[in-house]
């Protein structure tokens, strides 16, 4: 195995700026195929394994200037905003660009991601278990209305499009659940992304993520991962884009991760190829697992963050060989190691995230080891001094044989670092500790 995967060193490009970039640079940076590495824009953190370039990830003329002047072989979009724009049709219709490797869906496979009411259809239309759902537009909204009435809570509103991970809406109270639409559909809550708004059953059950790797064809299962989305302790207030995470997920067993394949996973990428998607790139599945079985809740058409902050370190074959075996049609010929240990990632973040929040305070940051991993995400440098800017700051990943004590690693390096404002989760694994424990 891998003799025909002999691809030789290359230069690669990141896109993205986050503490998914961060982890995925820091990754790649280990492979003895990389060799010049290069992250548009990047962070704090990613330019001391690597060249940040100063480009905005929707760029595509500038990112085509980079890819082109530093002879870049393979590139790995980081978030969703570039590929639903399409920068993957923006590579695929350009003579030069079209022969790099690049790790994404196409804008048509994004919608998946960029459309929940396409991705409803879609589910619909090839058997992947979703809570059912109804879509309503500015035209429908009475009707809307009364169907809220007519259901019983918790109610689900969704907007169809991208809302920076804002767009779900739960709420117990009917009339809460009426004047949402309301504003979603009539005042434009959420812009373009909230013309069409989905009333979806409500599922009840634990979260967990399930992260798979396809070329078009073949395709590779990656660790699973849980996500803690609220802000507060015991999962209340805000949701944000992520508080932590843990992999591996103890209730996910082999028998349950043979179901998400069988009853997810394949049907999904059966449904892509009927609908004539050539999808190269990660599909991210977010389930809800009720008694057992699997509903998914949504895609995503990029790796999750701060899920790749545990499911990459976890990942012992080499991931450039991996990208560019998936590129290239081949994942066939791979076959993933992961290690059995247990990865544990706390996010630090400025005070008021995932409301208003300031930018710019003086950090210090412990330095990483081999079992307590220092990713940065809203990190920029300034001067010879390190600041914060944005909401999430920092992700601190702990690595043990045990889930116990990955956390205390991880909740050590969240308590070590220092800036002002500092806030983090302290019950990251916690629910997860107490489900084994039992
Ligand atoms: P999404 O942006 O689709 O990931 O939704 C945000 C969060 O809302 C999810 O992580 C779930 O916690 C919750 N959620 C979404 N859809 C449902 C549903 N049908 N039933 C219960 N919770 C849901
Ligand atoms: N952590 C959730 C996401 O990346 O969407």
């Amino acid at each position: 195995m891998g003799i025909e995967l002999n691809f030789g060193v290359m230069n690669i490009l990141v896109i993205g700026s986050g503490g998914r970039e961060h982890t995925l640079t820091w990754k790649m940076a280990q492979s003895g195929r990389c060799d010049k590495l290069f992250v548009a824009p990047g962070n704090a953190g990613t330019a001391e394994i690597a060249e940040n370039v100063d480009l905005s990830v929707t760029d595509f003329e500038g990112i085509k200037k980079l890819v082109l002047e530093k002879d870049i072989q393979l590139v790995v979009v980081g978030p969703e905003v570039p590929l639903v724009a399409g920068i993957v049709d923006f590579f695929k219709a350009d003579a030069k660009l079209k022969k790099v490797g690049i790790i994404g869906p196409d804008s048509k496979g994004a919608l998946l991601e960029g459309s929940k009411d396409f991705s409803k259809d879609f589910m619909m239309k090839y058997g992947v278990p979703s809570a059912f759902s109804k879509t309503f537009t500015k035209e429908t909204l009475e009707e809307g209305k009364t169907y809220i009435e007519n259901q019983k809570g918790p109610y689900v509103l969704k907007a169809d499009g991208l809302a920076a991970g804002k767009g779900v809406i739960i709420t117990e109270d009917v009339n809460e659940a009426k004047n949402t639409l309301h504003e979603m559909l009539a005042e434009a809550k959420f812009g373009d992304a909230s013309s069409k708004v989905l009333i979806e059953q409500y599922l009840e059950g634990i979260e967990l993520s399930v992260f798979v790797l396809t070329d078009g064809k073949n395709y590779v299962i990656l660790p699973e991962a849980k996500d803690y989305k609220r802000i507060g302790e015991g999962d209340t207030g805000l949701n944000t884009g992520g508080m932590g995470a843990v992999s591996p997920v103890p209730f996910a067993d082999e028998a349950y991760l043979k179901k998400v394949e069988e009853k997810v996973v394949k049907p999904t990428l059966e449904g892509l190829q009927k609908e004539g998607i050539h999808y190269v790139g990660f599909i991210f599945i977010g389930l809800m697992n009720n008694n057992g079985e699997p509903s998914v809740i949504e895609y995503n058409v990029r790796m999750g963050d701060p899920e790749t902050q545990v499911v990459f370190p976890r990942i012992q074959t080499d991931v450039v060989r991996l990208f560019k075996a998936a590129a290239e049609g081949k994942l066939d010929k791979i076959k993933l190691k992961v290690s059995p240990n247990t990865a544990v990632t706390t996010v630090t973040v400025a005070g008021g995230y995932p409301e208003a929040y300031k930018k710019g305070h003086k950090m210090e940051i412990p330095v990483s080891t081999k079992d307590k991993l220092v990713f940065h995400a809203g990190t920029t440098q300034k001067e010879e001094q390190i600041v914060t800017n944005g909401g999430r700051v920092m992700a601190f990943t702990g690595m043990a044989k045990t889930l116990n004590a990955a956390v205390k690693k991880s909740q050590s390096m969240a308590r070590k670092v220092k800036y002002n404002g500092k806030y983090f989760r302290k019950d990251i694994g916690q629910d997860l500790l107490a489900l084994i424990q039992k």
